[in-house]
Order: structure tokens, then C-alpha cells, then sequence
């Protein structure tokens, strides 16, 4: 199966966001922006090496990049131009279900987390649906932002120690207290939508072709020059990818889930060798993600 597949993909987003905490935070708020002109928005654009704007900033965050009071971050990359002419693409008009079976998990992959409750309330003629459900329990979707924050060993999810896109955030407790801020969140990415161009790069498709075997379960890395041989092997032009584009990566994780039995999926969560399978955490991926001007990557 060697095949392109471009489609337009409409995403309406019922995830949760993900902040990402860092180092110790220092004011001012923020020092250096670009000028950003709407109209004109790739003018001045900083590539990948002249990140970030400023040497007080995170290493390679994205900061300023949009102004300094933005809240989208990559998702910027969207425009009206730009979903009409991934309108223009469309040659089959299917639509093509993305989603998973809520029950799809039978434990969470975080076992901490509660499975799914589904609940069928009876009314006078009808039968509501009741669904309890941690938003993290599949699918999570981290901040679009992708170079807003970087990561260091000290990296804690718990502590105060944490900067956040062009320092919006300034305290812990507004992320964690009883009144957290809705300043960054992805309500911010629901409230601009995001349509546009989606490409699939078929990840498990050419490592079969060459012969790679990998188990999804073990935080294998796809990195770029992985991507780019998929992207060969699809046939697509080295130029393939368009400011704004979603980028979808078939990892196989699905496929390799699914063929557990359901007692391997029942336990999969507490095997402590488990990780996540996924674009690598490096600096080739982010420089290629950067360049490339896409809004958002899911893997799947
Ligand atoms: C992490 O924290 C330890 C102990 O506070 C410190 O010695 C070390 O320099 C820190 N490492 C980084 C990369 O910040
Ligand atoms: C966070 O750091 C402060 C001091 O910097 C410390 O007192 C506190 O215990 C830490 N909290 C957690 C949850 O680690
Ligand atoms: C992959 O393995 C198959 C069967 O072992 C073999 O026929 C094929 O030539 C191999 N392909 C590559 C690209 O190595
Ligand atoms: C990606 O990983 C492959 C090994 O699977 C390696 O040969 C290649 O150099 C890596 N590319 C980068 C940019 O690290
Ligand atoms: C890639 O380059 C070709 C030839 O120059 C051009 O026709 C095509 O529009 C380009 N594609 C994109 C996505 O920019
Ligand atoms: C599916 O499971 C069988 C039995 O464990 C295994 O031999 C096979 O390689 C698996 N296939 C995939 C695609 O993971
Ligand atoms: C993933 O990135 C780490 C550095 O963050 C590097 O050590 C590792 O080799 C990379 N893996 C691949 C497959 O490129």
C-alpha cells in the first residue's frame, strides 16, 4: 500500500491541555517580540537556529514569535488563505473517522486514571447517555505552542519552578489552585478551531516495507530522517508540507494494541518497561517541525 493522502481535517477538540512546567520564572513578563503583521505574517520570521528571541527565554521556545500577549502559538499557522486552499484539495469528498471507541481502553494507559463510566439513564421515553470519562484517558493533546517550553532533567509537574508561553502564567497555583487561569489552556485552541490541510505519513506502513520491527510499547522515537524517508517512499515531494498543515503520524500503535489479547491489554499498563511511542523528543524533530510551519502533529 503506497499511497499519498492529503485530506482536509476538521478537528473539534474534547482534550484536555497540557502545561508544560520549567525552570525557575524570571520578570519581566516579556522582553522581545517580533512585529507581527496578520497580513503579512511570515515577514520577519525567525527560523529555527535564531530561536528563541530572546537568551532569557526557554531554550527554543517559541516566545514572542506571535506577539507577546499570543495565546495560539503554532496554531497562528492557520488561515482563512490557507483553508480555502486546502479546500481546494479535496478530490474524493470521504470523510475519514479519526476517533476511537470510547471503550476503547479497557485501563486507562495511566492506570491511575478511572476507566470510562457509560451510563444509560432512562427517562419517559427516552434513554439518556451518561458518559464519565478522564479527558487523559486515550488521547491528550500538548500544548501547540510546540516550542513554548523546553525540558530540563529538574522538569516537575509539581512544583512553582515552571515558566509558561511568553510567560502568561507567572504561578504554579494559578495552574493547580481551586481558581486556575483560563489564560493558556486548549480552550484557547476551541475557541479558534482548527480546520486545514492534514497529511498522513505512514509511519508502520514503510517500517514494514524496510523491514523495521519495533514494539509501540516501548517509547520507540520517530525522528526526522525517519519522516522524511516516509514521506519518499509515499511519493510525496521533498516541498510537501504547506504552512498550517496538521501533520497525522500512523505509528502503529493502534494496530499493535489492538492485536493484544485483552488480558495483554489489561495489564500493558503496568508493564514497567512501557512507554510512549511517538515523535522523538529531540532537537532534529522540533527544527523539522518548525520549518515546516505545521499547526499541530497527532500519532496514533
Ligand atoms: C537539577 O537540580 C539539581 C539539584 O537541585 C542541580 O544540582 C542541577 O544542577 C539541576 N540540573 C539542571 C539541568 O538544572
Ligand atoms: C516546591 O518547592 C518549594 C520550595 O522551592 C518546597 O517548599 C515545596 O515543598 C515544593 N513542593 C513540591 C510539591 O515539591
Ligand atoms: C524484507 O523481508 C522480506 C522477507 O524476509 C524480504 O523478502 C525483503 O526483501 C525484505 N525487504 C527489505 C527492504 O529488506
Ligand atoms: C534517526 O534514527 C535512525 C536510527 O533509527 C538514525 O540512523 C538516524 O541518524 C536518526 N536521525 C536523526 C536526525 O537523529
Ligand atoms: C513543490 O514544488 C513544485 C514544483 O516547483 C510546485 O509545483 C508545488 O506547488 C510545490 N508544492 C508545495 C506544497 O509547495
Ligand atoms: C499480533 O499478535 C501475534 C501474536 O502475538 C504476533 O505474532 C504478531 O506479530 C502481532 N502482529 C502485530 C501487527 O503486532
Ligand atoms: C531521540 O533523541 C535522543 C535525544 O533526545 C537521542 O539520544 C536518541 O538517539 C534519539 N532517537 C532517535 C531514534 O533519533
Amino acid at each position: 500500500m503506497k499511497h499519498q493522502i492529503n485530506f482536509l481535517a476538521i478537528a473539534s477538540l474534547p482534550l484536555l491541555a497540557t502545561s508544560h512546567p520549567h525552570s525557575p520564572l524570571t520578570k519581566p513578563r516579556i522582553l522581545t517580540s517580533r512585529d507581527f503583521d496578520a497580513g503579512d505574517p511570515y515577514a520577519n520570521w525567525p527560523s529555527y537556529d535564531q530561536l528563541p528571541l530572546d537568551p532569557s527565554y526557554p531554550t527554543k521556545a517559541a516566545w514572542g514569535v506571535w506577539g507577546a500577549d499570543d495565546v495560539q502559538g503554532a496554531l497562528n499557522h492557520i488561515t482563512n488563505a490557507m483553508i480555502l486552499a486546502a479546500g481546494d484539495e479535496i478530490k474524493l469528498g470521504r470523510a475519514i473517522n479519526l476517533n476511537m471507541d470510547l471503550n476503547a481502553f479497557i485501563t486507562p494507559i495511566n492506570p491511575n486514571r478511572k476507566p470510562l463510566n457509560h451510563l444509560f439513564q432512562p427517562g419517559s421515553g427516552y434513554t439518556d447517555d451518561v458518559v464519565v470519562l478522564n479527558t487523559k484517558s486515550a488521547r491528550s493533546m500538548m500544548g501547540f505552542d510546540i516550542l513554548s517550553a523546553s525540558f530540563s532533567p529538574n522538569e516537575t509537574k509539581t512544583n512553582c519552578s515552571s515558566r509558561w508561553y511568553n510567560n502568561l502564567i507567572e504561578n504554579f497555583d494559578q495552574v493547580v489552585g481551586p481558581t486556575p487561569t483560563e489564560v493558556l489552556g486548549i480552550q484557547q485552541a476551541a475557541k479558534k478551531g482548527i480546520a486545514g490541510r492534514g497529511v498522513l505519513l505512514d509511519f508502520a506502513g514503510w517500517a514494514e516495507s524496510v523491514n523495521i520491527s519495533y514494539s509501540a510499547f516501548t517509547g520507540f522515537g520517530i525522528n526526522s530522517t525517519h519522516l522524511d524517508a516516509v514521506a519518499t517512499w509515499q511519493g510525496l515531494p521533498t516541498n510537501w508540507s504547506k504552512p498550517g498543515d496538521i501533520l497525522l503520524i500512523r505509528t502503529g500503535w493502534t494496530k499493535q494494541y489492538l492485536n493484544l489479547t485483552a488480558y495483554d491489554q489489561e495489564i500493558l499498563p503496568w508493564d514497567p518497561e512501557l512507554g510512549s511511542m511517538g515523535m522523538n523528543a529531540s532537537d532534529d524533530s522540533l527544527a523539522w517541525l518548525w520549518e515546516k510551519k505545521l499547526c499541530a502533529c497527532w500519532s496514533g
